[in-house]
């Protein structure tokens, strides 16, 4: 149902830019609102014209318009949308999409905006196979851009293959799924842990490490993007709260078990923190001082609880499927199999967190997904690419 929603049509210059002014037409039927922009070379292939005709809205096309300026700034034009379209969707607008580029309105709009984004690519056959493209393609999927087409079929170039781009009504129904998304794991119940834990040597100092809470909080929105109810359970972060999910903030290992604990009975836990192996058998109460010559204090350590382990023993409170995080900077497969054995989880992801790989604060992860009987691997993926394709695996595993 795309009643009331508002579209924002970006038009890039391809042959198959004509095809937008039935989508345009389509897309108002159905009760939507469309804005549009042109692209400078979208206004070879359709006039802003017939454009603004058929929108029954401007057109924008001039990234310095004062006109445009003085009535409404662009940015916020392309906000207070409900979505981004980008049809035609060619090669050289999702490189300059997948590099960054602002070099015009259109490339602007796509690189300020925060709303879900959709493209439709459409060129010839063998600009679509390029590796160039292919790689492009493949960012801008792990950045979350969603992709429909191109189509098979016989070309303006007169060549056939894949390079079409994707009928009206197939764009709209990709609207649709973008705004009305499927909800599987609506009624489930899921704890996700997150971050690092940080265990107090004194008030002042901690042993920490270097998790960001990047992947697990993308695993804690993508799930409730799948409409489950989620508690994530976060050690200290520099991050916002998810939407629509329940945040119980700990410091330590054992407040994070104590936390998962309370919040159970649920269908599946993910434990994506970076907890603490151990904790200061006893916290100083005040600073603790350095008095000059006096040798460096010794910390004893303590073994901490293995929440993972804990959430994944058999009884029950067990939740139904339970997913382990393997980080690991050497025999990245081997290690992690014999961890998910040992804690007993039903999957385990092994990440390779060695310095080269950047995966602790970074935005991207490689992982292998390890079940009783399989390997998979994963490409490198943005790490809210890792966390959707995981929670897709979720749903299916619990429906
Ligand atoms: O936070 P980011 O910067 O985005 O980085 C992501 C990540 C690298 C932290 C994440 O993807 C990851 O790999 N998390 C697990 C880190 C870890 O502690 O791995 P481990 O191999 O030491 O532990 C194995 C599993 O046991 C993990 O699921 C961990 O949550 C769990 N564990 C470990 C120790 C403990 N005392 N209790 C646990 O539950």
């Amino acid at each position: 149902m795309l009643t009331g929603k508002k579209v924002f049509l970006i038009i890039a210059g391809g042959i198959s830019a004509y095809k937008c002014l039935d989508l345009i037409r389509r897309l108002r039927e159905q009760g939507a609102s469309v804005r549009c922009c042109l692209t400078e070379n979208a206004k070879e292939f359709v006039t802003p014209l017939s454009v603004a005709a058929l929108s029954q809205g401007p057109v924008y096309t001039d990234q310095f318009s004062l006109k445009d300026e003085s009535e409404m700034s662009h940015i916020e034009l392309s906000r207070q949308s409900d979505i981004l379209v980008v049809a035609p969707a060619t090669a050289d607008v999702m490189a300059k999409m997948a590099a960054g580029l602002a070099d015009q309105l259109a490339t602007t709009l796509l690189l300020a905006t925060d709303k879900p984004v959709l493209i439709a690519p459409a060129m010839n056959l063998r600009m679509w196979l390029h590796a160039a493209t292919q790689a492009n393609l493949a960012t801008l999927k792990s950045r979350g851009i969603h992709v429909v087409g191109p189509n098979d079929g016989a070309m303006a170039c007169n060549e056939f293959g894949p390079g079409r781009m994707a009928e009206a009504p197939e764009i709209m129904a990709a609207i649709d799924a973008v705004l009305n998304p499927r909800r599987p794991l609506s009624g489930r119940h899921i704890v996700v842990t997150s971050g690092p834990t940080v265990e107090p040597i004194d008030p002042v100092r901690i042993i920490a490490n270097r998790s960001s809470g990047k992947q697990g909080h993308a695993i804690a929105a993508a799930l409730a993007a799948l409409g489950a109810r989620v508690t994530l359970v976060s050690g200290p972060t520099a991050l916002p709260d998810p939407e629509g999910v329940d945040v119980v903030r700990i410091e330590t290992a054992r407040e994070m078990l104590a936390a998962c604990q309370a919040a159970l009975p649920a269908a599946a836990a993910v434990c994506a923190a970076a907890v603490a192996d151990w904790g200061v058998k006893a916290p100083a109460g005040q600073k603790m001082k350095k008095s000059p010559g006096a040798p460096p204090p010794a910390i004893e350590l303590i073994p901490n609880p293995d929440i993972l382990a804990t959430l994944a023993a058999p009884g029950a409170a067990r939740p139904g499927l339970v997913v382990g995080f393997a980080a690991e900077t050497e025999n990245l497969i081997e290690h992690a199999r014999e961890k998910r054995a040992r804690k007993g989880c039903d999957w385990i992801l092994a990440n390779d967190v060695s310095a080269a790989a950047g995966t602790f604060g970074g935005e991207t992860n490689r992982v292998h997904l390890i079940t009783a009987d399989a390997c998979e691997p994963w490409p490198v993926l943005d790490k809210r690419a890792v966390a959707q394709r995981l929670a897709d695996r979720i749903a299916e595993a619990l429906s």
